[in-house]
């Protein structure tokens, strides 16, 4: 571990040299893992931004270098500590550099980090964003410098998060988790439900609007569980749709159980409100329901997806399936599938069971082999790249509405956006700029893409 007394004082080290003569001190973020951590990202950045520190996409230039991460699944984890040892370089080439681990998995295995990360010098858990600034201000020790208190009234509300380009602004409404399903290590790691005040949030998103960002997408752990005193998520929403400027609201991920007839209303009658829902299911047994902890039944699940559909022509679902859930038999694997096929999910994000220290079911045996794991992920991966494909078909000859975020991947000279439920769609430009709602006829499908004839 470097000695050195500050981050900019490295020996002869040209990147850092650079960064004494602007005067500026460079961080370089990478993050790992979900929507919400790609906002602490930003929130990140927000924090230490009036201490002098500007972002950067460079590694070789940075003067701190983080990793934000993920420990919801284990291979997010072990993707991290590869990473980690590949930037050791960094510090042996300029050792006043200094490297963190912010996040999820900070939090979940601070000590376990250590042996096998020697080399950090900084370890933050997600309600200790602030500390960032004062620690890196320390002079740089042999030991790490740690900082994982959770703190239940931590929401970040005075911070202003410093936002990437685009059309489409994260906002984080709520921090945490009350539900413990037995698999799952958010609740650990992010501690309990708290709300960010409803008129902060409306504030963000007047300024958002002033920016020019036309999306707003509300995130939370159990985003629906929003709550302000009086006002739920459904006036979140709703008071949200009473701002010129933005054109598209969306929120992720709700839960089943929150999912108010309020929020549904709300949904079914503001236009801004996108058509477009990600409703995790988990398992479609109700025996594997009920040790996941998850709080609903699958009859439950389905009558709310009836009801969604009923109040939301068009609603596009999308889901989170877990397969390999110790205890798991052919049976119960089999339902999922027969529920995924009936309900008919626009797409869904399907892992295998990841064993997670600290939850309940750790201590539960994993009835399945990997290969069996393996075996059943690909069997509903195959269903459901069939019924989106069949899905985005319907598509075709149609005209929809596409939020324009910027040039197309392929082919050259095209550009590409989002439909209003949230699908991608690739288009030839006809002079649409970012930002513009265009409207595109649809000629052709894959599963994941629509591809466009031309802007109307
Ligand atoms: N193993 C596999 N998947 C998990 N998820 C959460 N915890 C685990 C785990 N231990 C999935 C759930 C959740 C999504 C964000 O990640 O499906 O909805
Ligand atoms: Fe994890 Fe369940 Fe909370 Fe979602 S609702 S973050 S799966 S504990």
């Amino acid at each position: 571990m470097s000695t050195q007394p500050l981050l900019w004082v490295p020996g002869a080290v040209t990147t850092n040299l650079r960064a004494i003569a602007m005067n500026t001190r460079k961080v370089y973020i990478e993050t790992y893992g979900c929507q919400m951590n790609l906002a602490d990202t930003e929130l990140l950045i927000g924090i230490l931004k009036p201490h002098g520190y500007e972002p950067t996409k460079t590694v070789d230039h940075a003067d701190v270098i983080l990793l934000n991460t993920c420990a919801i699944r284990e291979r997010a984890e072990e993707r991290v500590l590869k990473r980690l040892q590949e930037l050791t370089y960094q510090k042996a080439r300029h050792p006043g550099v200094r490297l963190g681990l912010t996040g999820c998995m900070a939090q979940h295995h601070r000590d376990l980090l250590l042996d096998k990360a020697p080399y950090l010098d900084l370890v933050l858990g997600p309600d200790a964003y602030r500390t960032l600034p004062a620690l890196l201000a320390q002079e740089d020790k042999d030991e790490p410098l740690i900082s994982v208190r959770l703190d239940r009234g931590e929401t970040y509300a005075d911070v202003t998060p410093v936002r990437g380009e685009g059309v489409r602004a994260w906002v984080t409404v709520m921090r945490g988790c009350d539900k413990f399903c037995t698999f799952c290590i958010v609740p650990y790691v992010r501690g309990r439900e708290r709300s960010v005040p409803l008129a902060t949030l409306l504030d963000q998103v007047r300024v958002l609007a002033d920016q020019g960002y036309k999306e707003v997408v509300y995130l939370g752990q159990t985003v629906n569980a929003y709550r302000d005193g009086e006002h739920d998520f459904a006036d979140l929403l709703s008071r949200t749709a009473a701002i010129d400027g933005i054109e598209r609201i969306r929120f992720t991920s709700p839960h089943p159980s929150d999912m108010s007839e309020h929020v549904i209303e709300v949904m079914a009658t503001c236009t801004k409100v996108a058509p477009y829902l990600h409703l995790p299911l988990q398992s479609g047994s109700n025996r594997v329901l009920e040790r996941m902890e998850r709080g609903y039944t699958l009859e439950h699940y389905v009558a709310l997806v009836e009801r969604l559909r009923a109040a939301v022509p068009g609603l596009a679902l999308s889901t989170d399936i877990i397969v390999g859930f110790p205890g798991e038999d052919a049976a119960d694997f089999q339902a999922t599938h027969d529920v995924m096929a009936t309900i008919r999910y626009d797409s869904a994000f399907m892992f295998k069971y990841s064993a997670r220290e600290g939850t309940k079911a750790y201590k539960w045996n994993e009835t399945l082999s990997e290969e069996e794991k393996v075996q059943r992920l690909q069997t509903i991966i195959t269903l459901q790249e069939r019924i989106s494909a069949e899905i985005n078909r319907q598509a075709i000859g149609q005209t929809t509405e596409v939020l324009v975020e910027g040039p197309a991947k392929r082919p050259q000279g095209w550009l590409s956006g989002k439909t209003r439920q949230f699908k991608t769609a690739v288009f030839p430009g006809g002079g649409a700029q970012l930002g513009d709602l265009v409207s595109v006829r649809v000629a052709s499908t894959t599963a994941h893409t629509l591809i466009g004839e031309a802007s109307v």
